[in-house]
C-alpha cells in the first residue's frame, strides 16, 4: 500500500517533531502494510515554508534506513493566489516531480475565486488533487461541489480515519457518501504523531471494505497512487 498523505518529515511542519519520532512512524507504517509513503508536508505561506531542496535532503537521508517504507517527495499546498510561483520557484513540490499537486483549502471558510486559481494551475498543466474533501465545512454543507470540482478534473484524497469519526461526525458521513458514490481516488493517513493514526489503519480499512468493492479498495490504497507516481492518468 502507498500512504498518499503524511507529515512524516521531522521538524518541517506541525508533523513529526524529531528524527526519532519519524523513525517510529516508519516502523508503524510498515507494520500496517505501507511500503511507500508520500511525504506531503504542509507548504503554507508565512507558516510552513521549508523549500523543496531541504525536504529532499531529509528524505534522501531517511531513505537510507533499511526495512522501512520508501519516502517520496510531495507537499500539501495550502491554496493561495500565488501558488504557481511557489511551484515554479521550487518551494512547494508536486508529487514525485510529476504534474500532480496535492492542495488543501481552509477548513471553515469559503475560498473565494477557487475556480480561477484551479484553472490557472490547469493551464500550466498541473493536475489537481484535493486533500481530505470530507473535512471542509463547505463540502459537508454542499456535497454537489465535489461533482463540480470533479468536472474540472480535480481528484480527491480522503483520510483513512475519517470513517472512524476522528474528524467529527460530518466528516465521517461525508466520506461515507463519497465512498458510496466512487468519489474517492486515494486514501492517505494524514499522520502527524507517532502512536496516533497508523495503528488505526486496519480498523479503518475494515470499515471502508464494507462500503466499497475489493477492486475499488485496491485502487484507493495502492493502484491509483502508483499511477500518479508514474505521472499517468488514473481513469
Ligand atoms: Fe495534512
Amino acid at each position: 500500500m502507498i500512504d498518499f498523505h503524511s507529515h512524516i518529515l521531522p521538524k518541517v511542519d506541525d508533523g513529526s517533531k524529531s528524527y526519532e519520532e519519524t523513525k517510529q512512524l516508519l516502523v508503524e507504517a510498515k507494520e500496517v502494510g505501507f511500503d511507500k509513503i508520500i511525504s506531503t508536508s504542509h507548504y503554507a505561506q508565512d507558516c510552513f515554508e521549508v523549500p523543496e531542496y531541504k525536504r529532499k535532503d531529509i528524505i534522501d537521508q531517511l531513505n537510507l534506513e533499511e526495512d522501512v517504507p520508501e519516502i517520496i517527495l510531495g507537499s500539501e499546498i495550502f491554496l493561495t493566489f500565488n501558488v504557481l510561483e511557489l511551484l515554479q520557484e521550487y518551494k512547494a513540490s508536486p508529487i514525485n516531480k510529476t504534474n500532480y499537486i496535492l492542495f488543501e483549502l481552509p477548513l471553515r471558510e469559503h475560498f473565494v475565486n477557487l475556480r480561477d486559481v484551479l484553472n490557472r494551475l490547469k493551464e500550466e498543466d498541473y493536475r489537481l488533487i484535493l486533500a481530505h474533501p470530507e473535512r471542509y465545512a463547505v463540502v459537508q454543507k454542499n456535497f454537489k461541489m465535489l461533482y463540480e470540482l470533479k468536472e474540472m478534473g480535480v481528484l480527491f484524497q480522503s483520510n483513512y480515519a475519517s470513517i472512524l469519526g476522528i474528524y467529527g461526525l460530518n466528516a465521517k458521513l461525508t466520506v461515507k457518501k463519497m465512498l458510496k458514490n466512487n468519489l474517492v481516488d486515494f486514501l492517505g493517513s494524514d499522520v502527524h504523531r507517532a502512536g496516533s493514526i497508523y495503528p488505526k489503519i486496519p480498523l479503518a480499512i475494515e470499515k471502508i471494505s464494507k462500503i466499497v468493492s475489493e477492486d475499488y479498495l485496491d485502487d484507493l490504497t495502492t493502484n491509483n497512487a502508483l499511477k500518479i507516481l508514474n505521472n499517468e492518468y488514473i481513469n
